[in-house]
């Protein structure tokens, strides 16, 4: 089910006994990572409730085509064109012929015909219905008109009594079917924590100490990351960038609290890439009260070493395959492949922050990844593209890494 992570999942559930299977095949959806909407037929409601498939699901659940509330919300295009894939579980014989007949009587009908999305079909009925002719024909219609995917039924025994072909997929095997319509990509399932932007160091309520950084490259390795499958947690200093879409963020301020951030569900992290600018040290201690201007010249702040994040997670119990960024202003790589080994780092992305138009709050960058036997430059770019060149490289390193240990 890897494939399933970031995949926006619409789920039809039409009239049928078998409808309560969907409770459990919505929760695997989400478990994978997929983004679930379900959209039910007024028949379905009478065997599961909508306030279920809400609660796990986590998105209203949608039920009528003319619902001026809902259409404020979502409205049916929209949601057509929200989907990757639709897949309707249970799909009654009624439902099957009027998307065969091209008609878009309700909702769910309406969405199959607005929408570009692979449709597969989980047909759940008696087992003489399943083997009329006429259902037969409009399933073989519907896989030869618009590609439709048919998704069993299982041959057993069914609710009425009889036993034959009719019953429907269990939920793991559909959710295992779903996945497939997906290619794997570079961190399909993977687990990203990204660190991002500048930590704040606080004097005292109204002042603190801190740097330059935007976020711009981080973010960018969050989109880059998501986009190659992978479930991203973006732990982000004070920016004022958007957070990507699909990407859960953790909003810090200080090093402390990117340290804490960092380190909850580390265990569940395969890759944690650092390129936060986290402040070196923090004054000792923060003053209640704003600090008044005195009569002396000149003012001494006493600080403390902030711990080391990414040093810490790369030395953590089942660490994750660890990536730091270097900022360097003469001597790159030399000054990367010391912070590589002190650290105990996989991989290191070096950059000058002195050279202009690039580093610290501009658009482009330019890097050289350094790994124990590697150096690699990838020149000046758009943060977003070299992100992109980035993740592909660290996924390749990665999934060496972990072939060679089992
Ligand atoms: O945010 P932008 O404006 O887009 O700019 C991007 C960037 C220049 C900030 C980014 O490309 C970058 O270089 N980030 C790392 C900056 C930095 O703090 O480098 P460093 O050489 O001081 O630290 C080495 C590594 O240790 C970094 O991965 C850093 O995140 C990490 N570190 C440092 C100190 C600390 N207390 N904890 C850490 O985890």
């Amino acid at each position: 089910m890897h494939r399933l992570t970031n995949r926006r999942i619409l789920l039809g559930i039409t009239g049928g006994i078998a409808a309560y299977k969907s409770a459990e095949l919505t929760r695997l959806f989400k478990a994978a990572g997929a983004d679930v909407r379900v959209v039910m037929t007024p028949a379905a409601t009478e065997f599961i409730t909508p306030l279920t498939l809400q609660a796990l699901s986590g998105n209203p659940v949608h039920l009528q085509l003319l619902n001026p509330e809902a259409e404020a919300g979502m409205g049916h295009i929209e949601l057509a064109k929200w989907a990757d894939l639709i897949l309707v579980a249970p799909a009654s014989a009624d439902f099957i012929a009027r998307l065969a007949a091209g008609m878009g009587d309700d909702l769910l009908t309406t969405l199959c015909l607005a929408s570009d999305a692979p449709i597969c079909l989980a047909p759940a009925m008696n087992q003489a219905m399943w083997r009329d002719p006429r259902t037969q024909q409009n399933v073989d219609k519907l896989k030869a008109s618009i590609g439709v995917k048919i998704f069993g039924p299982g041959v057993g025994e069914q609710a009425c009594g009889d036993t034959g072909p009719g019953r429907m997929l269990e939920p793991v095997e559909l959710a295992e079917l779903a996945s497939d319509q997906f290619e794997t990509l570079a961190l399909s399932g993977r687990t990203v924590y990204i660190t991002a932007g500048p930590t704040r160091e606080a004097l005292d309520p109204v002042r603190y100490i801190s740097n330059h950084s935007s976020g711009k490259m981080g973010y960018a390795l969050a989109a880059a990351a998501r986009d190659a499958g992978a479930r991203v947690r973006l732990i982000s200093g004070p920016v004022s960038i958007a957070v990507p879409d699909r990407v859960q963020c953790v909003q810090v301020e200080s090093a402390q609290q990117m340290l804490d951030a960092s380190l909850e569900g580390l265990a569940d992290c395969d890759l944690f890439i650092a390129a936060a600018a986290v402040a070196d040290y923090r004054p000792v201690s923060v003053a209640e009260h704003k600090i008044k201007k005195g009569s002396e010249e000149i003012m001494e702040l006493h600080l403390v070493k902030n711990p080391d994040i990414v040093a810490t997670v790369a030395s953590s119990k089942n660490r994750p395959f660890t990536v730091g960024f270097a900022a360097e202003t003469r001597d790159v790589v030399a000054y990367a492949q010391d912070k590589l080994a002190r650290k105990r780092l996989d991989l290191i992305v070096a950059n000058d922050v002195s050279a202009p138009g690039i580093g610290f709050n501009s658009d482009e960058n330019a890097v050289t990844l350094v790994g124990p036997d590697s150096v690699e430059s990838l020149p000046q770019t758009h943060k977003q593209q070299l992100a992109r060149q980035l993740i592909n490289r660290i996924a390749r390193h990665l999934n060496e890494q972990a072939k060679t240990t089992g």
